[in-house]
């Protein structure tokens, strides 16, 4: 049997769940192995990607599962070596098989040694459940593996299966209502195209009114319901019409082409950099689509644009390179000036365009993304204005005529440091730029609507320092309307 060195060992405490090592036993056992008794090997595991103090991710680690007490009072006697066996040859990612691990010692610690106490048990059974939102472990499972009934192990983990279920049952509604397939919903949330549509078909929405009914606010009903709020705004505003939407959500609804909204709408889309109002959105919903169109966001960023969709009740599909775990509507694709292939499984009514503004929010974009697929604000202006070619033509390949293109952007201009009177055109990157592109497209430019940024966001210092030096800043941000012709 191997010996392995006691100081190589270590002791996880996710792994080996203990609420703490108890001392009458490590002395029980120090005294046993004084007087000559010999126990058997600890049981360990080779791990990677585990992190620990000034070793690299990449080094192989070695895990306690079985025997923390008697490796302590090896420790103590001062012993250096003590007999291992491994539970599986191969080194395990930590990551992935950290909750095979706990379950594994939580078996072997059933019959032996100091056994779990019934609070640990419930503990570990209640982690793995929590981490475990896709149902893979049965309640049979668990209650083999810890040695309790699985009315037992049912009573531990109803209320977080319960809040599971909702949540689930919310994102299936969330995507059925954005136009998402049975079949793609059901491989998204892990479960039978027929259990969808059961969900979808049986599901009873009286609650939100009884609990409006009952004064209860949105920010309410949806924790209660365990519901992103907006899909419980969307659900509660169903079958009203647009303006009545405008009124309930309390947005008053622009006439002119001037759309100013102070702030963003923080119950629409997620904090991302470079949100939008949800105001915005609504408005070129209300002007340029219909109830059930279907709206594509090639750069959801924030995911404003499917929240809005929901709310107004218009199909969505969503993209970009690095979507929102919890935002399962957004889909993950990267593109570039060379993309050929169009994302969108039915032609779209409305595209909603909101790309970065050439490289504003540049580092916070590269953040989000993953090395191997940048953002176009990493681009040179050459390449960036390359891009958008490409882009609006793939737009226009893959619409029909009729189409809208929203194009939301702003000028970029040299102006930080320049006076207005020496910006070099060659460096700048301005609607007008925009507009050409799109009509050498095939895009025929129909509106041009003005959607002001806040000038609150400079400080006197700074508005001072741009007078001082003549410097033209810029808070203009447009909304082109193009058709396809
Ligand atoms: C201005 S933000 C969109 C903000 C969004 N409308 C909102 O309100 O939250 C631009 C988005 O484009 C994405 N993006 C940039 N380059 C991309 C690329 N090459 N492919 C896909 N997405 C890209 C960024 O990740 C970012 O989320």
């Amino acid at each position: 049997m191997p010996f392995f060195n006691i100081s190589d060992l270590i002791w996880d405490d996710f792994i080996y769940p203990r609420s703490a090592r108890k001392q009458q036993t490590i002395d029980a056992y120090g005294e046993a192995l004084t007087a000559g008794a010999a126990f058997p090997p600890i049981i360990i595991q080779p791990v990677i990607n585990y992190s620990a103090p000034n070793t690299s991710l990449s080094e192989i680690l070695l895990l306690i599962l079985d025997g923390i007490h008697r490796w302590s009072a090896y420790k103590v006697l001062g012993l250096t070596e003590i007999e291992a066996v491994l539970w599986q040859d191969q080194p395990l990612d930590y990551a992935t098989c950290k909750d095979d691990m706990l379950l594994e010692s939580a078996r072997r610690n059933i019959n032996h040694g100091d056994r779990l106490s019934q609070t640990d048990k419930r503990q570990v059974a209640r982690d793995i459940v929590t981490r475990d939102p896709e149902y893979q472990l049965s309640e049979e499972m668990l209650a083999g593996s810890l040695g309790v009934t699985q009315q037992t192990v049912n009573n531990w983990i109803k209320d977080i299966r319960a809040r599971q279920k909702a949540s689930r049952d919310s994102t299936i509604h969330r995507l059925n209502r954005l136009g998402w397939t049975q079949q793609k919903i059901a491989q998204v949330v892990g479960i039978s195209q027929a259990r969808v549509s059961g969900i979808i078909g049986n599901t009873n929405f009286c609650i939100i009114d009884n609990l409006i009914a009952q004064g209860r606010e949105m920010p309410y009903i949806a924790g209660h319901l365990n519901m992103d709020l907006a899909t419980a705004w969307a659900i509660k505003l169903t079958g009203l019409k647009d303006q009545e939407k405008f009124k309930a959500l309390g947005w008053g609804l622009r006439t002119w082409d001037q759309w100013y909204f102070n702030d963003c709408d923080d119950r629409f889309g997620t904090d991302w950099p470079g949100r939008i109002p949800a105001q915005l959105v609504a408005h070129t919903l209300f002007y340029f689509t219909d109830p059930g169109d279907l709206v594509m966001d090639p750069m959801a960023g924030g995911g404003v644009v499917p929240d809005v969709c929901l709310l107004f009740e218009r199909k969505c599909q969503a993209f970009d390179l690095a979507p929102i775990p919890d935002r399962p509507e957004i889909e993950p694709f990267h593109w570039t000036a060379d993309t050929t292939t169009w994302p969108c499984t039915r032609e779209p009514d409305l595209i909603f365009f909101d790309p970065p503004y050439f490289t504003k929010k540049k580092k916070a974009y590269q953040e989000k993304a993953d090395p191997q697929t940048p953002p176009i604000s990493s681009l040179s202006r050459h390449q960036y204005m390359q891009f958008f070619t490409r882009f609006f033509e793939l737009a226009h390949e893959n619409t029909r005529p009729g189409a809208i293109l929203a194009f939301l952007n702003a000028d970029w201009r040299d102006f930080e440091s320049t006076p207005a009177k020496k910006e070099s055109p060659d460096h700048a990157i301005t609607l007008f730029d925009f507009h050409r592109l799109l009509s050498e497209t095939g895009w025929k430019l129909t509106h041009r609507i003005e959607c002001p940024l806040s000038s609150e966001r400079l400080s006197g210092t700074q508005v001072k320092n741009m007078q001082d030096k003549r410097i033209l800043g810029t808070v203009s941000r447009t909304l082109l309307i193009a058709k396809h012709i």
